[in-house]
């Protein structure tokens, strides 16, 4: 057998499968022939907690190591070098900008940013209290019916990298819109003359009768929250877009999946959950021992929201910059928040710890960023959309990438565990 294969044995018969080496020397077995190779034999992987679904050229992670890179560049440069709007077009273009593309760019960006006046018939429709990640998917999805073009998977190159354009550009606006609803308070428009995350902050805390000056440590912080969220390859929401996408629905509705994904509490919901359990632990006591316990009691549903991940098993290298951005933010706003000690000695225990020490269950990125939105001002029910409007460069290169390099529509196999084929029995019979 050459070294480049594997070899499986299935009923008796040895099939020689290729395997596939990635530019960090990952390799992978390509099982793509197996069911025709070995007739009808298909892989179990519940959860696809050894699947590779693709081969992609965006993001590198080694959960081992804790490294993870976007377009190898790692992301402790990214966050201390780059900014926001940098890093959306390097995700995207796959190299980061010279001055000239990133100008143009950056127009693009302001170009696009008004909404349509009917979306706020939408929000008037919505009870402003509902939750926004659900406010957020509808908004973005409802994208599509103001650009029908979108919806022709064939359109030129062009018109595509428009909508593209278009739904980076309108992110923010909607995202300031959900939280103007939320709060009951007047829309504030886009402003060309403010860069990406300082108009995104004026939207959201500017009020029409004063002017804002948004404070610029808020603006680097936010900016940096948003590097860090950027991109993680193929997590739950990034394959949802994927799936969703690889039926050649348009780029709004796939986006508008991924969001519905990262809503729930083992993704992109855990933000808010950390800081509802930093409350938790605060409002009773802070008998910190007592939760670390209830998290190991396998009879109790309780989690250490904000500890583990499925591909980290060392430290999240974005966890450790969000730490210390928390002390940084937190020390330059003069703001004291006992959540943050809270979590220090949640998680100065829970190290010491055998049950996560063993499990190699570490802090996550979700576990300090929803102290520095509360110092920011936000809702909690916020800090979830806010994690999407920096997932969403990557959501959209993982879209264009697996449409440029024409992959097949997403269908897994199963393996049947219900009843065999029996007679249908009349109602009177059963
Ligand atoms: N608290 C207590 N125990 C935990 C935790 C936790 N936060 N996370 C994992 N474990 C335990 C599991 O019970 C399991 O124990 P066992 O082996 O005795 O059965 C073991 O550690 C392995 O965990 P799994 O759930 O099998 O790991 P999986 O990869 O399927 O799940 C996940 C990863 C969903 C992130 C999990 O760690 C979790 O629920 N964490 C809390 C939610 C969270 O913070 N999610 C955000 C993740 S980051 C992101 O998506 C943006």
């Amino acid at each position: 057998m050459a070294e480049d294969k594997a070899l499986i044995k299935v009923n008796g018969k040895e099939i020689e499968l290729p395997l596939v080496k990635g530019t960090e020397e990952e390799i992978g077995i390509d099982i793509s022939s197996l069911r025709s190779a070995s007739g009808g034999v298909v892989t179990l992987d519940p959860g696809y907690k050894n699947t590779g679904a693709t081969e992609s050229a965006i993001t590198f992670l080694d959960g081992d190591k804790g490294i993870l890179s976007y377009r190898g560049y790692s992301i402790e440069e990214l966050a201390e070098k780059s900014n926001f709007v940098e890093v959306q077009y390097l995700l995207l273009n796959g190299e980061l900008p010279n001055k000239t593309q990133y100008e143009a760019f950056e127009k693009r960006l302001t170009e696009h940013s008004l909404v349509h006046e009917d979306m706020k018939k939408f929000f008037d429709g919505y009870p402003s209290h509902s939750h926004p990640m659900g406010q957020l998917g509808s908004m973005i999805c409802a994208l599509s019916a103001f650009y029908p073009n979108s919806l022709d998977p064939n359109r030129p190159e062009s018109d595509r990298e428009k909508s593209m354009m278009r739904l980076l550009a309108k992110m923010p606006t909607i995202v300031a819109m959900i939280y103007k609803n939320y709060m009951g308070h007047p829309y504030i428009y886009p402003n060309n003359s403010l860069g990406y995350v300082e108009n995104f902050m004026n939207m959201t805390f500017g009020m029409p009768t004063q002017d804002t000056e948004i404070d610029p440590v808020i603006v680097d912080a936010m900016d940096k929250l948003l590097i860090l969220h950027a991109d993680h390859e193929q997590n739950c929401s990034t394959s949802t877009v994927r799936m969703v996408g690889s039926s050649h629905a348009n780029l709004y509705a796939s986006v508008s999946s991924g969001i519905s994904a990262l809503w729930g509490p083992l993704h992109g919901g855990a933000n808010q959950k950390v800081l509802e359990m930093l409350d938790m632990i605060i409002a009773d006591g802070g008998n910190i021992e007592k939760y670390v316990a209830k998290a190991k009691d396998k009879d109790d549903p309780f989690k250490l929201f904000g500890f583990g991940h499925r591909v980290y098993k060392n430290f999240d290298p974005r966890a450790r910059i969000i730490k210390k951005a928390s002390d940084n933010v937190l020390g330059k706003l003069g703001i004291n928040d006992p959540a943050l000690d809270v979590a220090k000695k949640l998680e100065a225990i829970a190290l010491e710890d055998d049950y996560f020490v063993s499990r190699k269950l570490y802090p996550n990125v979700d576990f300090y960023s929803g102290i520095i939105y509360k110092a920011m001002g936000f809702p909690t029910q916020m800090f979830t959309v806010l994690f999407a409007l920096g997932r969403l460069p990557g959501w959209i290169a993982q879209w264009k990438e697996m449409r440029d390099t024409k992959q097949p529509i997403g269908r897994p196999r199963q393996i049947y565990t219900g009843q065999n084929a029996r007679p249908f029995v009349e109602m009177s019979k059963r």
